[in-house]
């Protein structure tokens, strides 16, 4: 049975890796995630204001009391909670690159392109295989086009591969006006490949202070609707690899993923669930499944589905109207 698959230019023994998180952040689980099975692991990211406010020494001269940096300072963890310094994460990217054979891709995540394209090179020369960027943006100032935001990103991309060699994969979140339009737009930028989907934290209120409660749920398989109905409208459409993240926690999660046409699907929470040895239940299942339906290939399963079924933009409407029509009390 041959498991391999090519994402990112990277040869992974199979399409199941790890997810960027703290997953990677100690060496011992990351060793433990390689002997449990992964094919691959993204570190968790690094963080722009980690590395804006270190290059201007910023942060250590602000004064989270006095009222002029008050505000600025109030959304970010005090710099000894962020887990590591720039320094300090590429000094592990190199010890994870020494722990496993695996490939490592690491992480940044960030808006603009000022201070971290250049420690891009950093990364890639601490030997991080690939790079993923997260851009995490949420656009509230009503002033901000989609347009203008979509420039932005392109640029990005375009910015961190003058920058680097290594192959840049983009983590975006789903709210697109065009979400098609925007992974031809990174592709055209140079973009390696798309990650689908950062998740969109909101928010709780909380009744009895009247404020806004930040928490972070694990996911469960319901999110990975979403990602599935993107990744086959994207499937054939762009040549650029693909990956899913978001609510795959069981084989058959997985096996709809790669039907899609992800060339890798990453795990978070369903890691952090039942640890590192569920990578050999995705991957035994993923044997299971394609043994029972006579693949000998995960190049004959990836995109299937899109193969077998009318182009989804055709069938888009239609079977919005079929769903609907779907519903019995
Ligand atoms: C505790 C935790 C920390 C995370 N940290 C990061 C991060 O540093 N960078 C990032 O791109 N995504 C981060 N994520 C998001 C995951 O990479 C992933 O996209 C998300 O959890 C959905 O995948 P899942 O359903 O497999 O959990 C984090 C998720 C969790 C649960």
């Amino acid at each position: 049975m041959d498991l391999k698959t090519t994402y990112l230019g990277l040869s992974l023994a199979h399409p199941f890796m790890v997810g960027a998180s703290p997953l990677a952040d100690h060496l011992d689980t990351v060793k433990r995630l390689e002997d449990g099975g992964a094919a691959a692991i993204a570190l968790g990211s690094l963080f722009e204001e980690q590395i804006s406010m270190e290059e201007s020494a910023r942060i250590h001269h602000m004064d989270p009391l006095d009222p002029e940096f008050a505000g600025a300072l109030a959304a970010f963890p005090h710099p000894n909670r962020f887990l590591r310094s720039p320094g300090a994460y590429l000094e592990h990217i190199r010890r994870v690159k020494e722990a496993v054979r695996i490939p490592v891709i690491a992480s940044l995540n960030g808006v603009s392109a000022e201070a971290w394209s250049r420690f891009a090179r950093n990364i890639a020369q601490a030997g991080a295989d690939a790079l993923e960027l997260n851009i995490y943006e949420v656009a509230l100032d009503p002033r901000d086009s989609g347009p203008a935001i979509e420039r932005r990103i392109r640029d990005l991309v375009i910015d961190l591969k003058h920058a680097v060699t290594i192959p840049v994969a983009v983590k975006l979140g789903p709210f697109f006006t065009a979400f098609g339009h925007m992974a031809r737009e990174i592709e055209m930028a140079g973009g390696d490949g798309l990650v689908i989907f950062n998740r969109f934290y909101q928010p709780d209120i909380d009744i009895a202070t009247m404020a806004p409660v930040l928490h972070i749920e694990l996911s469960t398989s319901a999110e990975l609707l979403l990602p599935l109905r993107w990744l086959s409208a994207l499937h054939g459409h762009v040549r650029c690899s693909l990956a899913v993240t978001g609510g795959v926690a069981t084989p058959a999660d997985g096996i709809k993923a790669i039907l899609a046409g992800a060339h890798g699907v990453q795990l978070v929470s369903a890691i952090l669930r039942n640890g590192p040895g569920h990578f050999s239940v995705m991957r035994q299942g993923l044997i299971d499944w394609m043994e029972s339906k006579g693949f000998t290939s995960i190049e004959e399963v990836r995109g299937r589905l899109e193969r077998q079924s009318a182009p989804a933009d055709l069938d888009a409407r239609g079977s919005y109207i079929r769903t609907l029509q779907s519903w019995t009390a």
